[in-house]
């Protein structure tokens, strides 16, 4: 970045100024550059595959997280969650009201999902740890729930025990709900020391036995979707003005952690702290990107991606592209906040998934499309952050709870999804080192209930036992994981062919229509992929689900 002819000019005119030189300022903005690319050309060698593989050492991993696995919502001593009190009561309104109780019952069988990441073969496992499992009163000045530290504590050891690196997560979204109504949750600046104590606790408790520690989960989806829309716990539809209190105290409380880490524990435990950050992609709708289109774009993913991302990684501000929008409505960080919330993170850990993809059509303007370009937006955090190491700390889709454990359309998406991550490596230099496929054994999806499934591993929910039987996409990352990428090997490529050309064939006997698009076959030259889509997968997801589905759908033609 240093080259940049620009930065040399910014940086030789601010050695003479008073400011401390902040290299990302000069990199903030740069990411509508990628707009102005050409888009690669799918015809060309490589581009729209590539057989190679990952830099050595690459960290592939899975991953859970606490409300969506471990069940055993009241058992010793556990508090109730923001998401326990949004399950059971009605306020998550005209979903079937899915509970979370049991759900994949990780809690009693941790030591199967351990079997299971041994199964794959990764060498990482991201876990969340249940801040109200913790400290059911929500307060980690007082004392921890022992059955609590004792279960996270033995989880950690096996996993090193197996040569498995854990991430943990101290947030993914399982608030205690005391705090919340306490405090009004995450509204209240009050969380933000709050949060503190208890990232304290956790580093000071595990942290010699962890090397990588993320804050929070997508902070974005709980602040709209929790506190804007309510779709999500706490379910409180407080509007876009509440929506960016809460942000902001997100923001502070991350920064708040990281300070800790970094002033208390980071010379003994050298480990490395970052916050798992959502985001969408967005092309100009057909035809090429002229200045006014590429504007638009980065304005969108300015308003998801950048609202924590700019403040984090950039300049401890907000995108200037926010602040003209939102105006007095947009909270505003003192002078002293810009310096302390700024570089509080040691890599960028990015969540790309149907999530962030179908929220991003709120945050597009018209002549603009949502598509799963993971390459793309690893471009443009390169080009926009001034070129982080970056972990893929969510990387995945979703099915149909129907599709069962042969997931073709599934394996279709993983090797989709990593081939652009290799990609982004390979040909754009992005400094990628993991990849944490979503997620590890099938779960509670949030607002979803168990209508659809992440996981690589199946459990049947009707079973008490909730055995984790491996999927096909288990199998197919294994192959993927073992051969650390895309080594060119005829026979691989050509046994799931052969799996996806049976999986047509079966479900054309159901009489279920499937079609192969002609189109994408021809942009993969006919040879690497055979391009399937389920329409059966539309047509069921009707009412509850459409907008992911046309998603589904869009992924499918613009892939
Ligand atoms: C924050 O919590 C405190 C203690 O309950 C309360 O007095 C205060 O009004 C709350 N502030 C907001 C903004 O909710
Ligand atoms: C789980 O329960 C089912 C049905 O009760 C049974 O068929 C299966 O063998 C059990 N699996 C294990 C691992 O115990």
């Amino acid at each position: 970045m240093l080259n940049h002819p620009k930065c040399h000019f910014l940086l030789s005119s601010l050695l003479f100024s008073l400011y401390s030189w902040n290299k990302a300022t000069c990199s903030l903005g740069k990411g509508r550059d990628i707009w102005q690319q050409p888009k690669p050309d799918p015809t060309l060698k490589g581009q729209s595959f590539l057989h190679d593989t990952f830099p050595l050492g690459f960290l592939w991993g899975s991953g859970t997280s606490a409300f969506q696995t471990e069940g055993a919502w009241n058992q010793n001593g556990k508090g109730a969650s923001i998401w326990d009190s949004f399950t059971h009561s009605s306020v998550s309104g005209s979903l079937d009201r899915e509970v979370a109780n049991v759900a994949s019952d990780s809690y009693n069988r941790w030591e199967e999902d351990v079997k299971a990441l041994e199964y794959l073969g990764v060498r990482s496992y991201s876990f969340s740890l249940s801040w109200p499992r913790l400290f059911p009163d929500g307060n980690a000045r007082g004392q921890p729930n022992t059955a609590a530290v004792k279960h996270y504590s033995y989880l950690i050891e096996r996993l090193l025990e197996k040569k498995i690196e854990p991430i943990v997560t101290l947030h993914h979204w399982d608030l205690p709900q005391v705090l919340q109504e306490d405090y009004g949750g995450w509204k209240n600046e009050t969380m933000v020391e709050l949060f503190e104590e208890y990232a304290t606790f956790c580093f000071h408790t595990f942290g010699s036995r962890v090397r990588y520690w993320l804050t929070m989960h997508n902070p974005y989806l709980v602040a709209v979707q929790g506190y804007g829309t309510g779709v999500h716990a706490p379910g409180e539809k407080g509007g876009p003005a509440t929506s960016l209190t809460v942000a902001h105290n997100l923001i502070k409380a991350h920064a708040k952690a990281w300070h800790a880490y970094n002033a208390n524990f980071r010379t003994t435990q050298t480990g490395k702290v970052s916050i798992v950050l959502g985001s969408h992609w967005v092309e100009p709708q057909r035809g090429k990107a002229i200045d006014a289109s590429a504007e638009l774009c980065q304005e969108s993913i300015e308003a998801a991606l950048g609202w924590f991302a700019s403040p984090i990684f950039g300049d401890g501000d907000y995108p200037v592209s926010l602040k003209t929008k939102l105006g007095a409505l947009l909270p505003a960080f003192t002078p002293e906040e810009k310096l302390w919330v700024q570089k509080t993170a040691d890599f960028f850990a990015l969540s790309f998934g149907p999530n962030n993809l179908r929220l991003g059509q709120s945050v597009i303007s018209y002549g603009q499309t949502v598509t799963p370009d993971l390459r793309r937006l690893l471009g443009w955090i390169k080009l926009e952050y001034g070129n982080p190491s970056v972990l893929v700390a969510e990387g995945g889709w979703f099915s149909e709870a129907t599709v069962g454990k042969e997931d073709t359309v599934g394996i279709y998406l993983m090797k989709s999804f990593i081939n652009q991550v290799l990609r982004a490596i390979k040909l754009d230099g992005v400094r990628v080192f993991g990849y944490m496929a979503w997620s590890l054994v099938d779960g509670f999806e949030w607002n979803y209930g168990y209508s659809i499934r992440r996981g690589l591993f199946y459990v049947d929910f009707s079973q008490q036992n909730r055995t984790r039987s491996p999927k096909s996409t288990a199998q197919y990352y294994r192959e993927i994981v073992n051969d650390n990428g895309f080594p060119s090997d005829e026979t691989s490529q050509e046994t799931w062919q052969r799996k996806s050309e049976s999986w047509v064939e079966q479900e054309e006997k159901k009489g279920r229509s499937v079609f192969v698009s002609t189109w994408c076959k021809a942009i993969t030259l006919g040879k690497t992929d055979s391009f399937v889509c389920h329409k059966k997968t539309c047509g069921s997801l009707t009412g509850k689900g459409n907008d992911l589905c046309m998603l589904h759908l869009c992924l499918f033609l613009l892939m």
